[in-house]
């Protein structure tokens, strides 16, 4: 695909109005596979129609799911075939750059006893997958992988039943987590996942929703979920005058945030926003930054919290954030480097080491793109990042082309980053915006900015 390079100018007006945030991408993938895998038809409502997302739908269309979108009620409709009711993949299930529906469809896969050979991007293929086929391992998944890393393109092959598993991740990750929930849906008891650092809990949420046998405690500081094989799904959202409201990505809502925050005068508000405890962790680190950012009409939704955020322009002050803070921002980070890039004073991030390892090395694009764009960093460990900001009127240089590396949220920042700079900034490809937030551009227009 041909590099789409745009480019942000500084913004004199503030931004200003409202948007519908776009679906959350943890739970539109989660949605889908659980709506596959149960008896009955699942109407949702709100689905990211992200590539990464749409990417998942068809690997599920693959194995014979029949997954279809009704314009007149705006509802994705999901026949699910219960958990023995997919069928082998006739070709290679390519899944782009979205390294959550890889590594949960391994773990679906595993669980209803699917054969698959699993193909992905550059970027994708350069991801460690190792986190995720060790434990399928131990349940008796035979991987084959042509590299020593382990990474795509791999096959899985299932036993004709998989045991369940015991299992302590040795890293914070959702995504490992999730597959060995998918997988232990078909594993011959229970299957337990002991957390350190608790991360999103939306496949627990969402497996409740569906009629799972699952319950999460606390013991000896970590968490501790249990989940019981070989349940029956029952679709619990039948039809579209009640269907499964996805709610509003924090992560993507994290780019209007920031640029409001930035852009003196500014006042927005984000609605249907998911405020699960284990996605707000930006948010709360703005407001200990200075932030002005309050919740209005706070509701449950398919088991998760919303509500609708209004942000003001606020002057930002730097602090340090521990390692404990990652989990719940994980995916923030380069819009958090923006916001700490125009505070005032230094801004400490610790315990960095999982942004190595996302959509690109994180960790160095963010330095890189901050450093040529102007702004002053320090890393003294593989794992850390102090940002030295420069609030004051035209302080932020600008003026760089950024190296995005396939990675959207890079992108996002970066366009952000130029709204507040002295020069325009450009990023050298926007296309991977569509992965998560393909209506970026039209909803940061909403608001007043133009990106050209
Ligand atoms: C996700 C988990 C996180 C996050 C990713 C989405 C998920 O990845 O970075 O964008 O939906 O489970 P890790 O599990 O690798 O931390």
């Amino acid at each position: 695909m041909d590099k789409k390079p745009l480019t942000a100018h500084r913004q004199t007006q503030p931004l200003k109005g409202h948007i519908r945030l776009p679906g959350d991408k943890s739970q539109s993938h989660r949605a889908l596979m659980l709506a596959a895998l149960a008896h009955g038809t699942t109407h949702i409502h709100g689905l990211l129609q992200g590539a990464d997302v749409l990417a998942t739908a068809q690997a599920l269309k693959s194995c014979g799911v029949s997954i279809t979108y009704e314009d007149e009620n705006k509802c994705w409709m999901v026949i699910g075939q219960g958990t023995s009711g997919l069928s082998a993949p006739q070709q290679d299930l390519d899944f782009g750059n979205a390294g959550t529906g890889v590594r949960l469809m391994m773990g679906l896969l595993s669980g209803v006893g699917v054969a698959a050979r699993f193909t992905g991007d550059i970027s994708l293929s350069a991801r460690p997958m190792q986190r995720i086929t060790d434990p399928l391992a131990q349940m008796g998944v035979m991987i084959e992988s042509s590299h020593k890393e382990i990474t795509l393109p791999l096959r899985l092959t299932p036993p004709p039943q998989l045991l369940p598993l015991d299992y302590t991740p040795p890293q914070a990750s959702a995504q490992v987590k999730a597959a060995i929930l998918l997988a232990g849906l078909g594993a011959a008891g229970t299957t337990i996942i002991r957390e350190a650092h608790p991360t999103r809990d939306h496949s627990e949420n969402m497996l409740r929703l569906f009629g799972a046998a699952i319950e999460t405690r606390i013991e000896e500081e970590h968490h501790i979920i249990t989940l019981q094989g070989h349940p029956q799904l029952i679709a619990p959202f039948p039809t579209h005058a009640d269907p499964l409201q996805i709610a509003g990505d924090p992560s993507s809502a994290a780019f209007a945030m920031v640029a409001a925050l930035l852009v003196p005068h500014s006042d927005i508000v984000l609605e249907n926003m998911m405020l699960n405890p284990h996605r707000d962790g930006l948010m709360r680190i703005l407001q200990k930054m200075g932030a002005t950012i309050d919740i209005t009409n706070p509701r449950q939704q398919a088991g998760e919290r919303v509500g609708d955020i209004r942000v003001r322009h606020s002057p930002l002050h730097g602090i340090t954030i521990g390692a404990d803070a990652v989990a719940a921002m994980i995916d923030e980070y380069p819009a958090l480097a923006i916001a700490a890039a125009h505070a005032q004073g230094e801004t400490y991030m610790q315990g960095l080491a999982e942004l190595r390892v996302k959509e690109s090395d994180r960790l160095a694009a963010i330095i890189a793109g901050l450093n040529a764009n102007g702004v002053a960093t320090q890393s003294n460990h593989k794992d850390d990042l102090r940002i030295f900001g420069a609030p004051e009127k035209n302080n932020i240089k600008g003026g760089a082309m950024v190296a995005t590396h396939h990675d959207h949220r890079i992108a996002m920042a970066f366009l952000v980053l130029g709204l507040v700079a002295q020069n325009p900034v450009q990023i050298d490809d926007a296309t991977m915006i569509a992965t998560s937030y393909p209506d970026f551009t039209s909803d940061m227009a909403k608001l007043g900015v133009r990106f050209v």
